[in-house]
């Protein structure tokens, strides 16, 4: 695995280690009001991000189209704003980043249809 697929798969990993930790603290502390910032950095962070590395090692059509890099800076931002700002938004300060983080993700994903549509067309 390299280039796009390995920045995808790597990053997943690194956000269910994460992830794991984070669940690991909730349970310690009997305190499960954080759970739904855990959920979504699991499977946004590890499930998503890990299908689409393992999409763009299976199809290295798509991998070296430079879309792809943009990609996954979308679904890297997705991430990087949707985790703390669930957290943010169940203490009640503020729902901008969520917000801000599940229009990254719709992005990410509308980005990976427009890319899996078109390899199949161009490759068929
Ligand atoms: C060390 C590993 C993990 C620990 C200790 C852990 C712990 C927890 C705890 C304590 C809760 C709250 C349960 C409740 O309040 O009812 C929870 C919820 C949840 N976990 Fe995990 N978890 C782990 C790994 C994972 C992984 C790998 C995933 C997904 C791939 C995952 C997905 C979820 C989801 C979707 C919820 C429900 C969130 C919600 O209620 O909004 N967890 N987990």
């Amino acid at each position: 695995m390299r280039g796009v697929a390995f920045w995808f798969f790597a990053s997943a990993v690194v956000y269910v280690t994460i992830g794991m930790l984070f669940g690991i603290w909730m349970s310690a502390s009997h305190d499960h009001t954080l759970a739904a910032a855990h959920g979504h950095l699991n499977l946004v962070g590890w499930v998503t991000m890990g299908l689409f590395g393992v999409y763009y090692h299976l199809v290295p059509a798509a991998a070296a189209n430079p879309l792809a890099k943009v990609h996954f800076l979308l679904a890297t931002a997705a991430v990087w704003l949707m985790f703390p700002g669930i957290i943010l938004a169940i203490q009640q300060q503020t729902e901008l980043l969520a917000i801000l983080g599940s229009f990254a993700a719709l992005l990410s994903m509308l980005t990976f249809l427009f890319t899996v549509v078109r390899t199949r067309a161009a490759t068929a």
